[in-house]
């Protein structure tokens, strides 16, 4: 499998970054599930870390990703696709690209409003990147909890336009993103 993106399929690099992207999202919601259950104590805080470690992984993955997407031109879209949709599909990947970075921003934003730098797996720990407020934690916490809703439904809708493609359309726009396709 070629490791660029070609006018067929997406490489194995684009493929590995969307499948990574994918998982760490599906650990960061179901982490952020399971902390909400969690009364105060060690277990939460170290939780709370396990949370704020993936994000921040999303984050780098992000802007390894955005910048293989700059140099490696995605696979167009099928010729008879209308034109709305394809403005649609364009919109929602980069509402995607914009969430990856906006959302672990937001959390590390709220970490520092805290006071409670976010730690990389305990590797390092990252800078402050604003002033300690109590407002600050209350607002930040109310964008992060409605935008991970909004954010939730997006992927949903990502995900349910991707199974229109294959089960409906029936064209390749949902198997050159799978990993084994070949293109
Ligand atoms: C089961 C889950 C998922 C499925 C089935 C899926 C499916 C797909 C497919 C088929 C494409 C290719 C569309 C095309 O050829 O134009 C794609 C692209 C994309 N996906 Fe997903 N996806 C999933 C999860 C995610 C997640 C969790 C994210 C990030 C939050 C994401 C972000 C993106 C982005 C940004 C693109 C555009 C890639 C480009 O720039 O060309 N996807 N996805």
């Amino acid at each position: 499998m070629p490791l660029r993106n070609n006018d067929k399929s997406y490489g194995s690099v684009a493929k590995l970054l969307h499948w990574s992207m994918f998982l760490a999202f599906a650990a960061v919601y179901a982490i952020a599930i399971y902390m909400s259950y969690l009364p105060m104590g060690p277990s939460l805080f170290e939780t709370i870390t396990l949370h704020k470690s993936i994000g921040l992984l999303i984050m780098g993955l992000a802007l390894v990703r955005i910048g293989w997407r700059l140099f490696n031109k995605s696979p167009a879209l099928p010729a008879d696709m209308p034109m709305h949709e394809r403005f649609i599909a364009h919109a929602a990947h980069l509402a995607l690209y914009a969430i990856m970075i906006g959302m672990p921003l937001s959390g590390w934003a709220m970490s520092s409003a805290a006071n409670f730098p976010a730690s990389f797996f305990g590797l390092f720990t990252l800078p402050s990147i604003m002033t300690p407020s109590k407002e600050a934690v209350d607002l930040l916490k109310a964008i992060h909890w409605y935008a991970a809703w909004g954010i939730g439904a997006l992927i949903l809708a990502h995900v349910g336009a991707a199974l229109k493609h294959h089960f409906i359309n029936r064209d390749t726009v949902l198997s050159r993103m799978l990993p084994f396709h070949k293109g």
